[in-house]
């Protein structure tokens, strides 16, 4: 009896060890994995392509055309997070040293700012009412071209020029004074030091689905829908 009395004791004992220990190896499994993603999450700072389809029905700018810029838009962001990823494995893995690494680098720089432009651009869009002559940016147009109407002027002839880039009101933050850009690629020719206050994309898949080769016409379209609320909260 007693014999089996202590047999008892010493399996309850075990089945208790054993319990504990497994207890604290899921713990410290439980950790463990919760250690790599929060890891995992402090370096990988991704971006999320925005939603911009509120903008879908504004007038001069079909669905078509719209979905199909979103989809493009969302390719860079896309590229944007792989890039970030790659990049920071090559770091890891020494090879920055390599071809690879380098023409990698130079690519971000278009991927990132396609991303980036699309937004302002987007974001500058689906407004209905005009900029108000006496407003921040109003006034700040007419103190750097004469008036609206010769900034307006000089802004759409830049977005005229032949070729595919970027039309962007440009502030320099040194001084505030305002420029029209034209920007050929989306990796160079930026102005350093400078904010975008209104962003124009001008590539041929910005308008050629609603408009052909009338680009004249998409400009049109593009000033009946700025967002100049959006605009003005952009200027220092
Ligand atoms: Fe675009």
């Amino acid at each position: 009896m007693k014999k089996r009395t202590m047999a008892g004791i010493a399996s309850i004992l075990l089945l208790l060890t054993w319990t504990f220990y497994s207890y604290g190896e899921m713990m410290a499994q439980g950790k463990e994995i919760a250690g790599k993603q929060t890891k995992k999450g402090e370096k990988m700072m991704t971006y999320t392509a925005k939603d911009f389809s509120k903008l879908i029905g504004m007038a001069g700018f079909s669905e078509v055309l719209l979905k199909n810029h979103f989809t493009l838009y969302q390719g860079y962001v896309t590229n944007t997070n792989k890039l970030l990823e790659i990049l920071e494995q090559m770091l890891k893995e020494g090879k920055t040293g390599t071809p690879d690494y380098a023409e990698l680098k130079r690519r971000f720089g278009w991927e990132f700012n396609g991303m980036r432009l699309h937004e302002f651009y987007f974001e500058n869009l689906g407004g209905k009412t005009p900029l108000k002559a006496d407003s921040p940016l109003g006034k700040k147009l007419t103190e750097n071209f004469g008036s609206y109407e010769v900034w307006e002027k000089d802004f759409q002839a830049t977005s005229s020029m032949r070729g595919i880039g970027w039309t962007i009101l440009y502030q320099d933050t040194t001084n505030g004074r305002l420029f029209n850009f034209w920007i050929n690629e989306h990796d160079v020719g930026h102005p350093a030091g400078c904010l975008p206050i209104l962003v124009f994309d001008v590539f041929e898949h910005a308008f050629m689905i609603d408009y052909g080769l009338k680009r004249a016409d998409y400009i049109q379209a593009f000033f009946k829908n700025i967002n100049w609320e959006q605009v003005e909260k952009r200027l220092k």
